[in-house]
């Protein structure tokens, strides 16, 4: 391929990351006012806020099929259009049944392009910048969740939460227009196996390892707190005592644009140190910054939402250099051709469904087990991630798609 479509290439598919961290972060900004408009109980709101993760449960379960069938270019085709008209519909929604409808739209888009995008970004990679390539699609997800912080609080002065969503139209058509442009990825154009629409193979003996090794580490993503820490970030700011909403909502911005620098500095280091340093080494940073945070819930004294504010930070700042990037990476290396797409969907699919338990359980844990025994429970998940990893995930820094699905055969 040469230099200037692949670039194309790269860019149409990680604008499919951006859209993924701009739809699941905007709600955020936007709940006060759309909330007061279609004047919504709170049970209402909870559904409105986490619609977009149901959707994504299905948009995920079925992307990976899609992406065998049509092509990784049409499935990326067809999220951006629905995107879009997720976006559309969410803009001239004239009752919250349209805006539920238009973010399940949104939530379909966002699951088919968390398993489209890595899996197209790796099949174009050569093997010495797969890190690089793949993992721009999670610095495109921090960018998006960055811009959806800019957004909000533009159109916060004025109220118009429409724009909020609007905006998104955007990326959408971009992408879409963008397809049209750049070739299909080698792997699926040279002819596809013919088991690659089944799912039944996926849970064939020979498989198990693999298969297993991916769901658990996509799981580990999520129950080690992330987006408990992403979707109330400014709850958690008040309650460790940065007084006014506009404070909190000042660090809240300090924590997306940590994940945004966080995650650069992982690109470069990817293809250089190597996955496994990176993903344990985060975890370390991860597992020692939860227990700083609960010990900052747990002793209540002046100053100590400082040390609540600095071990956020580095939390982040340590999902950001491993967690969140390696496992989409490792997502998109360790499969067969034959399996890539059931088996990055159903792992995805486990993704959203531990975002969605985390989400749904975050306020509750608080109320039963404190905000600092919830973060220690996120801990002790951290501790079991290191450990899972070390024994069972190998280093796939340089090799090709071929050799690490070979290695992964003798891990089982
Ligand atoms: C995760 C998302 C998370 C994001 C934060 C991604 O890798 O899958 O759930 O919100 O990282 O940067």
């Amino acid at each position: 391929m040469q230099f200037l479509k692949k670039t194309l290439s790269v860019w149409v598919a990680v604008l499919g990351g951006f859209q993924f961290g701009f739809n699941t972060a905007v709600i955020s900004g936007a709940l006060l006012f759309l909330s007061k408009e279609f004047n919504m109980s709170p049970i209402y709101e909870g559904f409105a806020v986490s619609v977009i993760l149901l959707g994504a449960l299905l948009g995920s379960s079925t992307g990976g099929m899609l992406a065998n069938s049509l092509g990784r270019k049409r499935a990326m085709g067809l999220s951006a259009s629905l995107f879009l008209i997720g976006a559309l519909t969410i803009y001239f929604s004239s009752s919250d049944l349209f805006f539920i409808l238009g973010r399940a739209f949104q939530g379909v888009a966002v699951g088919i392009i968390s398993v489209v995008s890595p899996m197209f970004l790796s099949e174009i990679a050569p093997a010495a910048k797969r890190g690089l390539y793949v993992s721009s699609n999670q610095f495109a997800i921090t960018v998006g969740i960055l811009a959806t912080y800019g957004c909000n609080s533009y159109f916060a002065a004025t109220g118009n939460w429409r724009m909020m969503f609007g905006v998104a139209v955007i990326p959408a058509i971009l992408q879409l227009i963008g397809v049209f442009f750049i070739p299909e990825s080698p792997a699926w154009s040279a002819k596809m196996p013919a088991q690659s629409r089944s799912y039944a193979a996926l849970f064939k003996p020979v498989y198990r390892t693999v298969l297993i090794a991916g769901v658990t580490l996509t799981i580990l993503q999520q129950i080690t707190g992330i987006n408990a820490v992403i979707y109330f970030a400014p709850s958690i700011f008040q309650e460790a005592g940065f007084a006014s909403a506009a404070s909190a909502i000042f660090a809240t911005v300090g924590v997306g644009l940590i994940n945004v620098i966080a995650t650069l500095s992982s690109l470069w280091l990817l293809d250089r140190l190597g996955r496994r340093p990176l993903i344990l080494g985060g975890l370390c940073g991860m597992v020692l910054s939860l227990f700083a945070i609960a010990l900052a819930f747990f002793i209540k004294m002046p100053g100590i939402h400082l040390i609540a504010l600095i071990g956020l930070m580095a939390y982040v700042a340590s999902f950001a250099i491993g967690m969140g990037p390696v496992p989409w990476l490792i997502l998109s290396e360790i499969y067969p051709l034959s399996i890539r797409g059931q088996a990055m969907g159903f792992a995805s699919f486990m993704n959203w469904l531990a975002n969605y338990v985390v989400a749904l359980t975050f306020l509750d844990l608080t109320k039963y087990f404190s905000t600092g025994g919830t973060f220690c429970i996120y801990a002790l998940f951290g501790i079991v991630s290191f450990f899972f990893i070390l024994r069972r995930i190998p280093e796939t820094k340089g090799k090709t798609l071929e050799e690490i699905q070979h290695l992964m055969k003798q891990k089982g």
